[in-house]
């Protein structure tokens, strides 16, 4: 008989936190291929010390998708043990790394590894991106990224079968007082690039200028200003994606290429 793979990538803290992911959640929803994948599988990877965040993301995308099915996947033993007592219908927890094993040798339509790589050092994040890309159905999407304790600042990477897509930052804008606070909420790949030089350093400068060239809005609200913030970063030529809709969230979608690191 074939010897199991040993999970790749190591046991790390397993901080957590009730609806901290909600704003990556949220966007994960909105993407196409949750309601076009012709097998809806969903990966939670490394959900950590509880369960929490695996079953809120089941629950938020079973609004859009109701035949949704997530698996949450930890490279803890004690943890799946734990997870496994909380399961409930639509989830379920098995041991893995970033080889995302699945029943049947079936492939994900999405895997979100949040604040995972984090723990990791920048030199091992492309062979971990290759590792969970290849276990995308084709079409599918892997959210890799990262949040505060809260959930009020966070950032990812979308990424597809072929590599990076886009990076994505969404705030709380109630309260924001620089934008770039997201520095230090960084996905793995660009937490260390926030030096002169560097794409995403521009960016986060561009958008703490904007932030102060738009303050006069926050008469109407934070909202408001942000919209304002967005639409001149388009106007200055960042490729900027998605609608209003999304960036009144305090959401900002931008092409990987034009953050990627030098
Ligand atoms: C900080 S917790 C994140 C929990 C949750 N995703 C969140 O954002 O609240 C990171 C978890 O990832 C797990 N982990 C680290 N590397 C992993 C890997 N290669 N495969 C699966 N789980 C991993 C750790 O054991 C830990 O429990």
């Amino acid at each position: 008989m074939a010897r199991a793979e040993a999970p790749r990538g190591r046991i790390t803290r397993g901080t957590t936190n009730v609806n901290r992911l909600r704003r990556v959640d949220r966007w994960i929803a909105a993407q196409p291929v949750i309601r076009t994948a012709d097998d809806p599988l969903v990966v939670d990877l490394g959900y950590g010390a509880s369960a929490t965040t695996t079953l809120e993301l089941r629950d938020r995308l079973a609004a859009a998708r109701p035949d949704v099915k997530v698996v949450g996947i930890e490279i803890d033993p004690q943890r799946v043990r734990a997870a496994n007592a909380a399961t409930r219908d639509g989830v379920e927890f098995r041991l893995g790394g970033f080889e995302v094993p699945l029943p049947g040798n079936r492939a994900a339509a999405v895997i979100r590894a949040l604040n995972v790589l984090r723990q990791y050092d920048e030199t091992e994040v492309a062979d971990a991106w290759a590792t969970m890309c290849g276990r995308l159905q084709p079409g599918g999407l892997l959210v890799e990224g990262t949040c505060d304790e809260i959930g009020r600042i966070a950032s990812w990477v979308g990424l597809e079968l072929a590599g990076p897509r886009t990076l994505t930052i969404s705030l709380r804008l109630a309260g924001l007082e620089t934008p770039s606070i997201v520095a230090e909420r960084l996905p793995k790949a660009l937490i260390h690039r926030n030096v002169a030089g560097e794409r995403i350093h521009e960016l986060l400068g561009a958008l703490d200028r904007l932030w102060a060239t738009h303050a006069p809005l926050g008469v109407y609200g934070p909202t408001q200003r942000w919209l304002a913030v967005v639409a001149s970063l388009r106007e200055a030529g960042w490729p900027v994606r998605g609608t209003r809709a999304r960036w009144r969230l305090g959401e900002l979608t931008v092409d990987w290429d034009a953050v990627a690191p030098g």
